[in-house]
């Protein structure tokens, strides 16, 4: 078991994954007093909402995400949050990298581990529903965990 912590999900843009992630994981962590957020290691989309697709797949499953806004992560968040989840390897490559300079505490862990959450982006609307499943079970797997 794990002490339940704040909780920072990370993909490349913060348009498709890690929205769902944080969406899925508010829903799920209630009854833990805890912050989630998001965030993207690229810059690309800096203040856009959700994909479409992200915003509908989660509206589907009872989780409006359209307000979130797509930031890009930075040295703060390495002091703010104990659990840094990413989605793929390359994203665990590039946050473990970010964060090396640091002294920090933060632990950065594949979201479904040890398996990755592919990116969807240049697929169709059938990779948002495989996404989403994997975000969900990587979700309850870290849930069901904390004490
Ligand atoms: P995300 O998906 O990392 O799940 O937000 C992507 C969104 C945009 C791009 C790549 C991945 N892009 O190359 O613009």
């Amino acid at each position: 078991m794990y002490k339940a912590g704040n909780v920072l999900m990370v993909c490349l843009g913060n348009i498709c994954r890690s929205p769902i992630a944080q969406g899925v994981f508010e829903n799920i962590s209630k009854k833990f007093d805890i912050n989630v957020d998001s965030a993207g290691v690229a810059n690309y989309h800096i203040g856009y909402h959700p994909d479409k697709r992200s915003i509908n797949i989660a509206q589907k499953n009872g989780i409006d995400i359209s307000m979130q806004k797509a930031r890009q992560i930075s040295v703060n968040d390495f002091f703010s949050f104990d659990y840094i989840f990413v989605m793929d390897k390359q994203n665990f490559y590039d946050v473990n990298k970010l964060m090396s300079r640091y002294k920090t505490n933060s632990l950065v862990q594949l979201l479904n581990d040890p398996f990755e959450i592919e990116d969807p982006y240049y697929g169709d609307e059938k990779g948002f529903e495989i996404v989403y499943d994997k975000i969900y079970q990587g979700c309850k797997r870290v849930v069901n965990n904390w004490k």
